[in-house]
């Protein structure tokens, strides 16, 4: 996932685990995603009432639970209402297909434990909604054996929309690389000056050309494109040598960027 130190084989970056085949941000699209051969998962942490940190997407648990049917007066069921006991008594599976009733809304340490030793990239996800967030994640991660290491190698960094949050996250954790997710097409003084404390910038399928790689390259950035489930789009984000690709589709990613790293 880092261009420091020179160019590598990109990285086949599983989006929210292998989320085309198992419920997005469970274990079992961890394992899912293990399976496929992806060198890095990518998940959003949140944090529930009592103050856990938890693998989901959206703020609330309507979409990928059955928090509707379990707590039917607690809408809009957002996930820093519930306790981490009541989010446990949730089916985060069964909306994907029955196969995988059963899943639970892991915390990050049960996903970080699945993980393993693959890479991790860690996307704080509205911080602004979970005050002191980047204390309490900076701690857990720090829990990641060889955390030095990982980072050196690629393997662990964390990302964010929100650019202030990421450059706090940055000063607490100096030791985990960054990067910044970006929705739009990254203005260049803007990025000239934050190619100093980011190790990333991640840009929209949709809003990387070559020359921007180029230019992200060229200021010491990698660059990791989202989301990409195409082969086609995935072959070119490979032809212009971005650094990773976070794709839904790990499997089909595999054969085109090449053998595990
Ligand atoms: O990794 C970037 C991507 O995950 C950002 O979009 O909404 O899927 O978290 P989202
Ligand atoms: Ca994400």
């Amino acid at each position: 996932m880092s261009a420091r130190g020179g160019r590598r084989p990109a990285a086949v970056v599983a989006h929210r685990g292998s989320a085309a085949g198992a419920p997005e941000n469970t274990l079992a699209a961890v394992r899912l995603a293990l399976e496929h051969g992806a060198d890095v998962v990518e998940t959003d942490v949140r944090r529930t009432r009592d103050g856990v940190l938890v693998v989901l997407h959206d703020e609330s648990l309507a979409r990928t639970t059955d928090v509707r049917e379990v707590f039917p007066e607690r809408g809009p069921w957002c996930v820093r209402d519930l306790t981490l006991e009541e989010v446990r008594r949730l089916d985060a599976g069964s909306w994907f297909g029955p196969a995988f009733a059963g899943e639970r809304v892991p915390t990050l340490r049960e996903w970080m434990d699945a993980v393993g030793d693959a890479g991790m990239l860690v996307e704080a996800k509205q911080p602004h909604l979970y005050p002191g967030i980047e204390h309490q994640l900076a701690a857990e991660l720090r829990a990641v054996p060889g955390l030095h290491e990982a980072s050196a190698a690629g393997r662990l960094a964390v990302q964010s929309f929100d650019r202030d949050w990421l450059h706090r996250f940055h000063e607490v954790a100096p030791d985990v690389p960054v990067a910044l997710v970006h929705p739009g097409v990254p203005d260049d003084e803007l990025l000239t000056a934050d190619s100093t404390w980011l190790a990333a910038l991640n840009p929209a399928l949709g809003n990387i050309t070559r020359e921007l790689v180029d230019r992200m390259h060229g200021l010491g950035l990698a660059t990791n494109v989202w989301t990409v489930n195409d082969p086609r789009d995935i072959q070119r984000a490979l032809d212009w040598s971005v650094d990773g690709v976070i794709t839904d589709h790990p499997e089909l990613a595999r054969p085109l960027v090449g053998a595990r790293r």
